[in-house]
This record gives C-alpha cells, sequence and structure tokens, in this order.
C-alpha cells in the first residue's frame, strides 16, 4: 500500500504505507523532511498537507482540534489537513497529498 506525496519542488513521491499509522509518520518514514514539531499531538500544524480534491471525500472530518490549529495556519485551502491526523487504512491506498510551505 502506498500514499503519493509530492514535495515543495514539484516532485510525487511514492511511500511505503502501514495501516494504523498516521500519514505524518508515512512521509517522515518515507523520507520527506517534514518537521511535525509536536510529533503527532495536534499542537503545532508543522504537518500540514493538501490533500488532492479526489481523495477528501474519503477522509473523516477533522476534529475541532485539528479545525482549530489549521485556522491559526497560513496558506490553509479547503484542502488542508494535518497529517498527523489522518490516520492510513487500506481503504486509503494510493491517497495523495502534498507538502505545505510550513510544514517543511
Ligand atoms: S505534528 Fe504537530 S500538529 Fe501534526
Amino acid at each position: 500500500m502506498h500514499v503519493y506525496c509530492t514535495d515543495l519542488e514539484g516532485t510525487t513521491h511514492e511511500l511505503l504505507a502501514t495501516e494504523g499509522w498516521s500519514v505524518m509518520e508515512i512521509i517522515r518514514e518515507g523520507g520527506l523532511p517534514i518537521l511535525a514539531q509536536c510529533g503527532g499531538s495536534c499542537a503545532c500544524a508543522t504537518c500540514h498537507v493538501y490533500v488532492d480534491p479526489s481523495w477528501k471525500a474519503k477522509l473523516p472530518e477533522p476534529n475541532e482540534e485539528e479545525v482549530a490549529m489549521l485556522d491559526g495556519t497560513f496558506e490553509v485551502t479547503a484542502d488542508s489537513r494535518l497529517a498527523c491526523q489522518l490516520f492510513f487504512t487500506p481503504a486509503l491506498d494510493g491517497l495523495r497529498i502534498a507538502l505545505a510551505k510550513g510544514s517543511v
């Protein structure tokens, strides 16, 4: 199973994905330079990613903590999510995301 992550230079990387891991952990394990300063506690927003619109409906809605953290983040769009709050399941095999500027 894989996640496809586009970096700030526009290169898309195929990352090995493990069920139960957060997308932030998958990005980090894949060797991409995601900051994720709080380690996945939903307290920093330095794991900000943009989810490909075709995948948005397959993701659970963000909870209040995630929404509040994104509210204080730069360059947020309707596709913004925190990668540490997205947990990989087989249904997300092929998920496409892009790193946001503040996350690297
Ligand atoms: S790693 Fe800090 S909010 Fe995701």
